[in-house]
């Protein structure tokens, strides 16, 4: 598969729908394009490479875009193996390529591949740095944490097209016509890879602010060339750590399915008493990474699990865990616990929950004394009201 996207670049990426787990943790229902572009001009740009698993017919769409000729330049936007497992490939094959990258991916070339480029095939790229290819003329930007530390992004000044590494990335096979659109599987991506860097992400979008952008390349996903707004308002928004949407997140595990019956039980009160959106997340079964997703979109959470051990059901921890991790703040967030001697599920969720930036409790804590009964119900009603009231 190759394809022009703009006069003078080609799309050389490949689609892997083969592959389970992207980074090894992230399900990959629909698969994921390893995107790769070559600029045809006076001078010819490789514009990053792909994943081994896909290396061969990268190159075979690599070999009839150029059509015999010889690149000059090899540019790597980032490092990581996904992009960069043909860069020593080309290196040997074009023997005279320059590698454009920025300084900190030199040296994970030589950590990568043991390979280390003399001073002459190197042209080391910083803020604002342009390589003039001929009709086009690529300008960088750094781009660190977005999502490892040598990252550049680079901008077509002719053809005004941005090549954004993996901001702007999405989930998902090029082949596979999403019916849930670019978010949901962008949001999930974003939030998981790239989640706990949102003020990188901030500094780069106040960079490219100035910039007339009429498309975006990305490493993953569809080139995106109509509406940019839309996509550029979404990033800033996830970036920003505001909540995308109005409405609640219920997350829960629970051991005998008492826990869950109450966690159900409130999204049935919240749904009849409003019409907010009310989204529920079985962490046993459901994808944790989804389940970060909605957490993320929504601007109130809430957490329902048994007491474990004296403290709280591992999941739930490991939950929790990853909320850190990827710098959840700024929501509000209740608590549902079960516990049938000593609860302690709710105290040891408020307080790592309580420990995160810009978390506002919402009381009541209810507690699920083994079973639901009445009395829990109507606790529920009441969690409920506050968190409607919110
Ligand atoms: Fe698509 Fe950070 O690699």
């Amino acid at each position: 598969m190759e394809k022009r996207v703009a006069p003078g670049i080609y799309y050389i990426g490949a689609d892997d729908k083969e592959l389970d787990l992207f980074e090894g943790q992230y399900i990959l229902p629909e698969g994921i394009s390893y995107n790769s572009y070559v600029i045809m001009d006076e001078k010819i740009a490789i514009m990053d490479t792909i994943d081994a698993r896909k290396t061969n017919e990268w190159l075979e769409n690599l070999e009839s875009t150029l059509g015999g000729k010889t690149p000059t330049y090899l540019v790597v936007h980032h490092m990581e193996p996904d992009h960069s497992s043909n860069v020593k490939l080309i290196l040997e094959k074009y023997p005279d390529i320059k590698l454009v990258c920025s300084q900190k991916a030199v040296a994970m070339v030589k950590r990568f591949f043991g390979v280390e480029l003399a001073a002459e095939r190197l042209v080391i790229m910083g803020e604002g740095s342009k390589l003039e290819l001929g009709e086009h003329t690529l300008q960088f930007f750094t781009a660190p944490m977005v999502h490892w530390p040598e990252v550049l992004m680079s901008y077509d000044l002719t053809e005004q097209v941005l090549f954004s590494a993996d901001a702007f990335g999405k989930f998902g096979a090029l082949s596979y016509d999403d019916p849930e659109g670019w978010a949901c599987e962008a949001r999930r991506y974003y939030f998981n890879i790239v989640g706990k860097y949102g003020n990188m992400v901030q500094t780069v979008l106040k960079k490219l602010g100035g910039l007339s952008i009429k498309m975006i390349c990305p490493l993953h996903g569809p080139v995106l060339d109509t509406d940019l707004s839309y996509y550029i308002d979404l990033y800033n928004t996830w970036s920003s750590y505001e909540p995308e949407d109005k409405g609640i997140f219920i997350a829960y595990c629970s051991l005998h399915g008492n826990t869950e019956e109450a966690a159900l039980k409130l999204a049935s009160i919240l749904k009849s008493d409003s019409s907010e959106k009310v989204s529920v997340s079985d962490l046993r079964r459901d994808d944790m990474a989804e389940a970060i997703e909605d957490a993320f979109r929504y601007d109130r959470l809430v957490l329902a699990a048994p007491t474990y051990d004296g403290g709280v059901m591992p999941i739930m921890e490991d939950f929790m865990n990853h909320l850190k991790i990827k710098n959840f703040q700024n929501r509000k967030v209740a608590f549902i616990e079960n516990g049938t001697w000593a609860p302690a599920a709710g105290k040891k969720m408020r307080e790592f929950m309580s420990a995160l930036k810009g978390i506002e409790i919402v009381d009541p804590l209810v507690t699920v004394e083994s079973t639901v009964k009445p009395k829990t119900v109507e606790d529920l009603k009441t969690l409920a009201e506050a968190l409607l009231a919110e």
